[in-house]
């Protein structure tokens, strides 16, 4: 896992940027995934200035989203097909056909729906770069603690405090949806690369379980210990508990020095 931290969260949003970017300038039909979220929106709004500034098409690319809540519809100011379109899809030059959300309407089957997203995603030739926000209890996705490690696209009972944590998002009298289908860690982790961002104190203990705790279904993102390419970029705040922080910049100090003699990098 290679961590990187920024001193703040507009640098980790700037950042991220730049592998997206180089995902899509470098491959030819590039396969995204994408998070909702708070964290997220500075991101897509960097994506959002490259492609206004003739940087960035996103002509070829495909993308997947982690989850969408369960029974609502595009119409819905509160799904997260409503948050891809207005921080993101609307603004880029997306085919919005290539687009995807684990959607699960009134009445269809989540099993079958869940099983058609993963071949969805197998069609396309997988997940070439995943982004990931991270829960404060730990959750990727919808993700919640105790989730198998090996688990697929699936519907998800989240947790009281997934409920709290998000209901700032919510009116006081409108429908907070509690369930959701969401990718597994299982599907996650089959992505080329996977790149975390958490930004502030709020998320600090659970980076620390993430990088630094026993892999532990408790603690879902953890699992991204077991991948390859995980890339976790975090601003003071959110890495603020973690032990090894110089041990960490060292580090990225000398992977950009053995990129630089070896031409190392991503190979999207
Ligand atoms: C939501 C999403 C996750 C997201 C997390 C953190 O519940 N399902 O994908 O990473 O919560 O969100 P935020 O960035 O708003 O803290």
């Amino acid at each position: 896992m290679q961590v990187i931290i920024f001193d703040d969260a507009q640098h980790v949003a700037t950042n991220a940027a730049e592998w997206v970017a180089e995902l899509i300038n470098k491959n030819p039909k590039p396969v995204l995934g994408l998070a909702t979220g708070s964290t997220p929106i500075s991101l897509y709004q960097q994506l959002v200035n490259k492609h206004q500034a003739g940087q960035l098409s996103f002509k070829n690319t495909t993308s997947f989203n982690l989850d969408e809540y369960l029974g609502i519809d595009a119409s819905n100011a509160q799904s997260y097909r409503h948050f891809m379109n207005e921080n993101l899809f609307d603004h880029i030059d997306i085919d919005i056909s290539k687009t995807f959300l684990p959607t699960c309407a009134q009445g269809e089957n989540p099993r079958t729906q869940g099983l058609k997203y993963e071949e969805q995603i197998k069609q396309a030739g997988g997940v070439d770069l995943q982004i990931l926000g991270i829960g404060a209890n730990g959750h990727i996705g919808f993700n919640e603690p105790t989730s198998s490690l090996a688990s697929r696209t699936r519907i998800k009972t989240l947790t009281q405090q997934t409920l709290t944590d998000n209901s700032r998002l919510f009116d006081n009298n409108e429908f907070q949806p509690t369930l959701a289908m969401t990718m597994g860690i299982a599907t996650i982790l089959d992505a080329r690369y996977v790149l975390l961002i958490a930004t502030g104190e709020s998320k600090a203990k659970a980076v620390k379980d993430m990088v630094a705790g026993p892999l532990s279904a408790m603690c879902p993102a953890s699992a991204l210990q077991m991948h390859e390419n995980a890339i976790v970029l975090l601003d003071k705040a959110a890495a603020s508990q973690l032990e090894d922080q110089e041990y960490y910049q060292w580090a990225h100090d000398q992977n950009i020095k053995i990129n630089q003699e070896f031409g190392l990098y991503h190979n999207y």
